[in-house]
């Protein structure tokens, strides 16, 4: 694995607390309890390039921002970032890193400088991105494995936030899974599916949709909801409901999706594979329909994508 220095992906620039500066300065302290007790929220979102438009737009980064406050708010961060200054942030390390292709942008927020577990601030911010186009399993799509460990409880460690602590539970499953050379599907203490490391599950049984609700252990994901809105928009029928680990089985198709993977096909689940084991034809709708959506080819979802050029840029 090449170290940062070597990454063709590696941005010029990073902002942490508002003030843009080189990638290779953007340090947090060994005492920060944002590191040692992992008291860090954060949200990854993703900007698509239009070259027709010269212009790179964030996806819902509203709704991305309201998630951050509320994970922040649960974990009582003392004076915390606000979604209008971490707006401006997210435009600022884009333009400075002079990003023109599909990129992924992180924000975090954590505790910082010097101080135990239950310590609120103060609190610092970053936010970085980086050069990240479509995953290959978008086309290929991927196996999936039911592992071992169970999905952190709601009122353990809230799947609901996205708070760095949750991401041992993911960092597990995903461990176990990629022994399998397979990703991973967690399912809850009581043995019902909840999602995988890093995104939600939808399934196909007999021509509808079904996807755990949002109190099954899972974040309440904002790619899961623009699938929901496109499903209704194409006419496909979603049960949000509780999921079986057997009806995993039942399933002729599947995805997993997700701001990063966006969506990936579900070709089998522990060997055995869903429908033909390729991505089946619901899937393949939903992607090009989300596709149309994130490049702004639906009109009816502009209001999603924000603009991250100045206007000049944006021309032509
Ligand atoms: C555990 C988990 N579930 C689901 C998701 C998908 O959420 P979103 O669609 O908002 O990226 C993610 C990724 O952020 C995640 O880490």
């Amino acid at each position: 694995m090449a170290n940062s220095s070597q990454r063709p992906d590696r941005p010029s620039f990073a902002i942490i607390n508002g003030e843009t500066i080189p990638f290779e300065d953007a340090k947090i302290s060994i005492m920060a309890p944002g590191l040692t007790f992992a008291v860090t929220v954060f949200e990854g979102l993703r900007g698509y390039w239009r070259r027709d438009k010269n212009q790179l737009y964030v996806f819902r980064m509203e709704d991305h921002l309201k998630r951050q406050e509320f994970s922040m708010k649960l974990i009582e961060l003392d004076d915390p970032p606000s979604a209008e200054d971490t707006a401006k942030h997210i435009i600022d390390v884009l333009r400075a890193n002079k990003m023109r292709e599909d990129c992924y942008i992180r924000t975090q927020a954590y505790v910082d400088d010097w101080g135990d577990m239950i310590a609120t601030g103060p609190v610092s911010s970053s936010v970085i991105c980086r050069a990240r186009a479509r995953v290959d399993a978008f086309q290929t799509g991927k196996d999936f494995v039911v592992v071992s460990w169970r999905r952190n409880a709601d009122d353990a460690s809230p799947p609901r936030i996205k708070v760095s602590a949750n991401y041992l539970n993911s960092r597990l499953a995903g461990l176990e899974a990629k022994r399998s050379d397979a990703s991973a599907i967690i399912l809850n203490r009581d043995g019902t599916v909840s999602e995988g490391p890093g995104g939600c599950l939808f399934l196909c049984r007999d021509g509808k949709l079904i996807t755990p609700t949002i109190n099954d252990g899972i974040l309440e994901s904002i790619t899961r909801d623009t699938l929901l809105t496109l499903a209704a928009d194409v006419g496909v029928e979603v049960q949000e409901r509780r999921i079986g680990r057997t009806e995993l089985h039942l399933a002729t198709e599947g995805f997993y999706c997700g701001t990063g993977q966006e969506m990936t096909p579900i070709n089998s689940i522990d060997g055995k594979p869903l429908g033909d084991g390729k991505p089946g034809p619901i899937t393949r709708m939903l992607q090009a329909a989300y596709d149309d959506l994130v490049r702004g080819r639906n009109e009816k979802y502009l209001h999603w994508l924000t603009p991250a050029l100045p206007a000049k840029a944006g021309e032509g």
